[in-house]
């Protein structure tokens, strides 16, 4: 198991050393620094072209879910505090050939449930799970305590605002399979989009009270191509079918991968602004690196940059340039403390521990065909990425034509995918303001910073969080997904 590698980003090879601990399972930062190393070189068949949506759903894999809903009924985890909302999770199938299936985990809304929205939420990697993150770590309704066996509440939630549905994907990552194990070669952004799809479609026949619930796609990180593409394929068939099949209203991504070029420059330039490396590192990589698209080798002068920040940055977590690191990744026999505002930056290791306990996956429904391997949160059976589009920008500016609501949000002490890059990524769609750059607040401090463009779309930082901000800033990312779920823009003023 790898800690803290959401996001193995680019050139982020270079980095790759820095997330260490790796003391099960293997280093998630590897994985994806080598496909982004790839992308990077031009030469590695990865299709880096615009992204395309499925064009026939094989309505075959479309089936009844009778009955599945109660099947899938969580009555309570093990070591769970009570609640009074439900809470699902179990498998859907999406191609019946392959044998490939997907797990999901759902929590209704914590009141209100039949009004509140529908908001799938999605982590990133590629290769990581929206159960180990989202939903264990960020916005789920519970956390791990430190025995790695009982759970305690998250009082921000996101399920205070609406039904939360997190989905583990593609097949390969968590609890998600496929039986023909060439799925885990031959996968990419195209098929994750097009399963996330087909397993919408089964979901909500076996939820059919949710059919035309407005929905909403949120994630973060390298869901920063997920949301979009798959929002892409639910308007597509929208239109093709001239109904609305699934009545999605809008996406949000926080720290995402939008734009490979601006996502890389921005990235070194928040480590030089942040004084994580020298001037003149940061100037030879200005000088010397070249970061487009068509960019197909990097000269010696950047490559030696590269190894130079690369050790200059150090051994600190990048995804929190001031998050302490975790020192011990034992268990303990009685829970430690917590504190929902203090993220404990060990907590990869208790979700780890908690659900490759059997019970736990019992209750989950999860691991029914008793899967060889354990359960990771970032995936080690996903060998290969085929297609990764080098930006989604033509997706945000179609979603913005067709008046969905689009917000980017950013942790804003994040070095992987730092503010200074969804700053460039948006600057790069040139769009005028609507309202001007100004502070936003919550209980009587700055929130963080938003801009609204004409279009429309808005962009929200939320200040001292780093990438999962949910995690580390539970009230902002509270208070950030009430205003986006309801329209509202976020408050000048400590009212509301
Ligand atoms: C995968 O194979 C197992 C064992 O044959 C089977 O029980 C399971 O239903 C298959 N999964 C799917 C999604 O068909
Ligand atoms: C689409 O549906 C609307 C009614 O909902 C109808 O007026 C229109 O003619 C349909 N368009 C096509 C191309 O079938
Ligand atoms: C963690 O557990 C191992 C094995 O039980 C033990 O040797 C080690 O001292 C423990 N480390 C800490 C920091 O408690
Ligand atoms: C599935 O269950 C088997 C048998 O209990 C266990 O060894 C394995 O670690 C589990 N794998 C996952 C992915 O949950
Ligand atoms: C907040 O401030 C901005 C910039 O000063 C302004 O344009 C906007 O109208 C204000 N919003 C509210 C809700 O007062």
């Amino acid at each position: 198991m790898e800690k803290k590698a959401h996001l193995a980003l680019l050139f982020i090879f270079i980095l790759s050393c820095l997330a260490t601990d790796q003391s099960h399972g293997k280093k998630q930062t590897e994985a994806l620094g080598h496909l982004y190393k790839a992308k990077l070189k031009k030469n590695s068949g990865i299709d880096t072209s615009h992204f395309e949506a499925i064009q026939d759903v094989n309505e075959a894999q479309v089936l009844p879910q009778d009955w599945m809903k109660e099947r899938d009924r969580i009555k309570r985890l093990p070591g769970q505090p009570h609640v009074g909302f439900h809470q699902y999770g179990g498998y859907v199938t999406v191609d019946k050939s392959a044998g490939r299936a997907l797990y999901y985990y759902f929590v209704e809304a914590q009141h209100s449930k039949k009004s509140l929205p529908l908001l799938l939420w999605l982590n990133g990697g590629p290769g990581c799970s929206s159960l180990a993150y989202g939903a264990m770590q960020e916005l789920g309704p519970f956390r791990v305590h430190s025995d790695g066996k009982t759970l305690y509440k998250n009082k921000f939630a996101w399920n205070h605002a609406a039904n939360v549905l997190f989905l583990e994907s593609p097949a390969g990552v968590g609890f998600s399979y496929s039986n023909k194990t060439s799925d885990y070669v031959n996968g990419g952004d195209k098929r994750t989009a097009a399963d996330n799809y087909l397993f919408l479609l089964n979901w909500l026949e076996r939820f059919p009270e949710y059919k035309s619930r407005d929905f909403y796609i949120s994630g973060e990180s390298y869901a920063g191509h997920y949301v979009p593409q798959l929002a892409h394929n639910i308007l597509h068939h929208n239109k093709k079918a001239n109904k609305t099949i699934i009545n999605l209203k809008g996406i949000i991504i926080g720290n995402a991968v939008i734009n490979d070029e601006t996502d890389v420059k921005g990235m070194y330039e928040f480590f030089g602004t942040h004084a994580l490396i020298s001037d003149e590192t940061s100037h030879q990589i200005q000088k010397y690196c070249d970061f487009s698209p068509s960019a197909t080798t990097q000269s010696d002068e950047c490559n030696v940059a590269f190894d130079e920040a690369n050790k200059e940055v150090g051994d600190l977590d990048i995804y929190n340039i001031y998050a302490p690191l975790c020192s011990s990744s034992n268990l303990t026999a009685e829970p430690k403390k917590t504190s929902i505002e203090n993220f404990d930056p060990c907590s990869d290791y208790y979700v780890y521990a908690y659900l490759n306990r059997p019970d736990v996956q019992e209750t989950l429904h999860a691991n029914v065909t008793k899967m060889k391997y354990d359960w990771e949160p970032c995936s080690d059976v996903i060998k290969n990425w085929e297609d990764s589009p080098s930006t989604i920008i033509p997706l945000l500016k179609e979603f913005m034509a067709k008046g969905l609501g689009v917000w980017i949000f950013s942790g804003d002490i994040d070095g992987r995918i730092p503010v200074t890059s969804t700053k460039y990524s948006i600057e790069k769609m040139k769009l005028p303001v609507k309202t001007s750059w100004h502070p936003w607040l919550l209980d009587g401090e700055v929130g963080g910073y938003t801009q609204v463009y004409k279009g429309d779309l808005t962009l929200v930082t939320v200040r001292g969080s780093g990438h999962q901000v949910p995690s580390y800033q539970p009230a902002r990312a509270l208070s950030l997904i009430k205003h986006f779920l309801t329209g509202k823009p976020l408050p000048n003023t400590s009212q509301s």
